[in-house]
């Protein structure tokens, strides 16, 4: 009997205390405008980046087939790609580009030139319906 009471004060104690877990951090106006400046930063680096000549060794740059982040359809992935012969995600399409019509180097996921190419695209493809996997 005392072993049932004291499981349901655990269980009352824990529900009770959920919300204040889920809660989301405190943030102002000022916080948001920061944000999104940084992000449009970083967007803008991508629009550079990607008519940089130096992310490859051939002169060829990503917005020769892609102006404006056009035929990259960041809103399918991820998805199966048959370059790769698997479900990629949009990354991995960055490279195989950088591999090959650029014949340069992989960058790492986590390179800022990385994010600033995914976040370009993205941007320029905001309000697009996600669809992932689709062809
Ligand atoms: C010479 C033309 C060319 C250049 C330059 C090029 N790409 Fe591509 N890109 C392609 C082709 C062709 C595909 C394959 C389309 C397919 O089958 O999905 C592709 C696919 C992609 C995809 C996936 C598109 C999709 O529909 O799933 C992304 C993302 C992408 N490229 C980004 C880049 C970036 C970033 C650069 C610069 C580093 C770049 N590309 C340079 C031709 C090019």
């Amino acid at each position: 009997m005392l072993k049932q009471s004291i499981k349901q004060l655990v269980i009352t104690t824990c529900v009770a205390l959920l919300p204040l877990t889920l809660q989301a951090d405190e943030f102002t106006k000022q916080d948001l405008k920061l944000w999104q400046d940084e992000f449009m930063t970083v967007v803008g680096e991508g629009r550079k980046v990607f008519t940089d000549p130096k992310l490859g060794t051939n002169g060829v740059v990503c917005a020769q087939c892609h102006p404006n982040g056009a035929n990259t359809h960041p809103e399918t992935y991820p998805k199966f790609q048959k370059q790769l012969g698997r479900v990629a995600q949009m990354w991995e399409m960055v490279n195989w580009c950088i591999r090959n019509p650029l014949e340069g180097k992989d960058l790492a996921v986590d390179d800022p030139r990385m994010t600033a190419i995914l976040s370009y695209i993205a941007f320029e493809r905001r309000g697009v319906k996600m669809e992932p996997g689709k062809h």
